[in-house]
This record gives structure tokens, sequence and C-alpha cells, in this order.
């Protein structure tokens, strides 16, 4: 007996930090994604293996988890994902994964994602795409102690997603040969959201007027995407960009991506995701590959990144 489940990565084009206090946010499924296979065992244990993260480890019942190679970062996602949705009998699974780890895109969420899909699959359990979003926040919730339900949403429902509140809609938007990520390894989210927490408390009338005025963009985002005013939606990026540096997220290598996209061509980039490292997004219609170049020859990690219309699949 088997399954298979995958999930996609996604990016954020508008709102991160101010979705942690209320407000909205924008985010797209990206066509980088996580699959989780499933096969019962024979053995008295459970084995879990990733050959694209050199990831392998035995998890007992009796001696807990022993991990024979890799890190154990991603791993704790399906590890929670076993203990809240599995029993415990002896399992195969397999992690592949075209998602950069660690980059704020979504990796976990997708791998949870997937995770928790394969297994209602494996136990034929009948599901739906609110309840695997909900129980994959769930997790993400535990892991990490702190996360909006953004990421889990995104990649459960694909394509583009704005998120008020617990309120998700799917929205209209041409993205299509657009986007290009630049990356770095990024710091803890949870250590980006207790930064911007401090900085509110020392300036909460200042910080509140950005969180307004991001929330604002975010919404005006929204309805740009719809009627798919290119120069705006670019403009708007920069401005929220702009924002994202005031409360204290920026870095100087992410500047130094973002003004490298500008001159190549793109429209708009800014930050993507929690900041103090991680990843940006370049948007810029038609011009991705001069962008990609451009990245690369000066040395950083990027990619081009087209939407997923195709949330989890089993
Ligand atoms: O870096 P990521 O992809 O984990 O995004 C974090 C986004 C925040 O708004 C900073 C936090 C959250 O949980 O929404």
């Amino acid at each position: 007996m088997g399954s298979r489940a995958s999930a996609p990565g996604k990016t954020i084009l508008f709102g991160e930090h101010a979705v942690v206090y209320g407000k909205p946010a924008i985010a797209l499924a990206i066509d980088k994604r996580a699959t989780i296979t499933i096969r019962e065992s024979h053995k008295d244990y459970t084995r879990i293996k990733s050959d694209d993260l050199h990831l392998e480890a035995i998890l007992t019942p009796e001696t807990g988890l022993k991990l024979k190679k890799g890190e154990i970062g991603i791993l704790n996602y399906i590890l929670k994902a076993l203990e809240f949705y599995h029993d415990s009998t002896p399992l195969k699974i397999k992690l592949e994964i075209g998602i950069p780890i660690g980059a704020g895109l979504g990796s976990s969420a997708a791998v949870t994602v997937a995770t928790i899909a394969a297994l209602d699959k494996y136990h034929e359990r009948k599901t739906t795409l609110t309840s695997i979003a909900k129980r994959a926040h769930r997790v993400e919730l535990e892991v990490q102690g702190a996360a909006s339900p953004l990421d889990t949403s995104t990649s459960t429902h694909g394509g583009l997603i704005y998120l008020d509140k617990e309120k998700m809609d799917q929205i209209k938007g041409d993205l299509k040969d657009s986007l290009v990520i630049g990356y770095t390894r990024s710091e803890d989210t949870a250590k980006m959201v207790k930064l911007v927490k401090e900085r509110m408390k020392r300036h909460p009338k200042i910080m509140n007027l950005i969180m307004d005025t991001i929330a604002h963009i975010t919404r005006k985002a929204r309805k740009t995407l719809e009627i798919n005013d290119k120069e705006r939606l670019g403009e708007l990026m920069n401005i929220n960009q702009g924002l994202l540096d005031a409360i204290g997220v920026n870095t100087q290598s992410l500047s130094e991506m973002i003004y490298t996209s500008r001159e190549a061509g793109a429209l708009g980039s800014k930050i993507t995701g929690a900041g103090g490292g991680g990843s940006i997004i370049a948007y810029s219609p038609n011009r991705t590959r001069q962008i990609l170049e451009t990245l690369t020859d000066r040395g950083y990690n990027a990619m081009k990144a087209d939407p997923s219309t195709k949330g989890v699949l089993t």
C-alpha cells in the first residue's frame, strides 16, 4: 500500500509582517514543489529519506528519532504531521523537493501540506482543501511557535491568494513569465517577527501607521493585479519595500539584490518573506531572463518563478 502527494512553494508579493498584525497579504504559489511518497514498511521502524537534501532518518516508537544523514530542519514538520495524523505503524517516506530550503519560499509549508495529504490518502481518509490547510497551519504553529496561515493556505490551494485575517480569496492576476527570485539563506522567521514586535513596542504610533500603509498598498495591489496595470504594480512593490526597510527587516545583501534587479529592468522589486536574509522578488514582465542573468553574474542565487495554479495534488 502506498500514497503520494505534492504541494507548491510560495512567494509573498505584498503584506509580509503586516499580516502578523491582522493586515491583508498577497502570496503566489510557485512552480517549485515538494513531493512526499509513503509506503508501508515491513521493518520495525519508519525511514524518512530525501536524496535532494542528503537526508536520512530512522524513527522507532521506543528510541525516537535517529538522524543518519543531514540536518533535522525540515524533518520536524514531517515528524509533527506523523505525530498528529498517523498511528505508529512503520512507513517508508520519501521527500523530493525543488524548493530552496530556508529561503522564505514556503518549503516547510509545502512539505507539511504534502505530508498531511499523503497521510490522508494512505489512510483512505476523506478530506477537503480547507481541512488540509488548517491542519498544516497547526503543524507549522507547533513547530515554529508563530506563523500566519498564509504559507499553508497558498501551498494547499495554489494560485494567487489574498488573505485577510482568516478569510482567503483566490484572486486574478497575470504573473506568468514575470517573476525572478533572488535568494540567500534566511534568518529565522520567528526571530524577524520578534524584531519587528520590539520596534512596534518602541515606536507604536509610527509602526502602526506603517502597518496601515502596507495594508493600504496590499488592497491597492489586489485591484492593480485584477486590471493588470503592470507599471503601477511594480511601483507598489517598491513602496512596500521602502516600508519593509523602515520596519527593520532589510539587509545590505537584500538591498543589493533589489537594486541590481531594478537596474536590470525590474518594474518592482522587494523582499519576499521575513527578510533579514532570505529572498527578494523582482517583477518584470518579459524581462526575466535579463534579471536572472544579471543577478547570477553578480554572484547571487536566483531563479525564475512561474505561478502554479495547482495547490496540493494527490
Ligand atoms: O519568510 P517566510 O516565507 O516564512 O514568511 C514570513 C512572513 C511573515 O509575515 C513575516 C510571518 C508570517 O507568519 O506571516
